[in-house]
């Protein structure tokens, strides 16, 4: 297992086995890492196919949403899709296998998936919201709709008759409060945290893993490559989650 010139022995997955088997109060915070092999691109994969032409930050925003909503709503369409024919694969499998045996395991994820829930983890904390659901652009409360509607055309609010929006947050938008401060809290109680799949570049969710190590958490990284979060990392584990999540958590 290497990474862009990292090596972990197999010393490494004992001792991250070690740590995982007795953590009491675990955490798991997840990026578009942990999904790559379900199929669903990362954020740093280049889009590839119809979405090539464009670029992630002129669509994910609110303005670009409002400058078209018809073409950033068919690109979450089209998202939704992937995603629905996508399966969690052996890593959101082995987390939630996980969660089984450790009751006070938290996962919190940056992606919108929802592929950690689809593999039977509970109350997962979504820092990003989540694509499979919509709400009122104009913010009326409690609007939610399935994507059962058109993909071409955002369907309207049925209160304010604004375009309803993904649920997700955009790039320049703040994180939905009560899951920031529920992984807030969870950082600040959790023994272990296994960072796995994530650039760490994108703040503020970035910054849980320096707060989990402040508050005297040790930190596992899982990544192919080297990150920031290596740094303060009792163990990098250099590999696809999909290969040593259940080798790490496994029964
Ligand atoms: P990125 O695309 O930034 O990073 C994906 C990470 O996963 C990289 O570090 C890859 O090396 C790693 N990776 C790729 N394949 C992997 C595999 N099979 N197993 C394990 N790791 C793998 O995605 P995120 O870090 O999740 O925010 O991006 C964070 C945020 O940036 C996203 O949530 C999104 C984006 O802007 C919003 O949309 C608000």
């Amino acid at each position: 297992m290497s990474g862009a010139g990292r090596r972990s022995s197999s010393d490494d997955l004992i001792l991250a086995r070690e740590l995982a088997l007795h953590a009491e109060r675990p955490v798991v915070f997840t990026g578009a890492g942990v999904s790559a092999e379900s199929g669903i691109p990362t954020f740093r994969d280049a889009l590839t196919g119809l979405w090539a032409q464009y670029d992630p930050e002129q669509l994910a925003t609110e303005a670009g949403y409002r400058n078209d909503p018809a073409l950033v709503w068919r690109w979450y369409a089209s998202r939704r899709e992937r995603i629905a024919q996508a399966k969690p694969n052996p890593a959101h499998d082995a987390i939630a296998d996980y969660g089984r045996r450790k009751p006070r395991l938290q996962v919190i994820t940056q992606n919108v998936d929802g592929l950690h829930q689809r593999a039977g983890s509970a109350d997962v904390i979504e820092l990003h919201g989540s694509i499979l659901r919509v709400r009122c652009l104009d913010g009326c409360a409690g609007q939610a709709v399935g994507w059962e509607s058109d993909p071409r055309v955002p369907p309207l609010c049925a209160r304010c008759s604004a375009p309803l929006r993904p649920d997700v947050v955009w790039f320049g938008e703040f994180l939905p409060e009560a899951a920031l401060a529920r992984a807030q809290r969870a950082v600040t109680e959790c023994d272990l945290m296994i960072v796995v799949g994530t650039s760490a570049l994108v703040y503020p969710a970035a910054e849980l893993p320096f707060s989990a190590r402040r508050n005297g958490s040790e930190v596992i990284t899982v990544n192919p490559e080297s990150t920031a979060v290596d740094e303060i990392a009792r163990v990098m584990l250099a590999g696809k989650a999909g290969d040593l999540l259940p080798r790490l958590l496994g029964a």
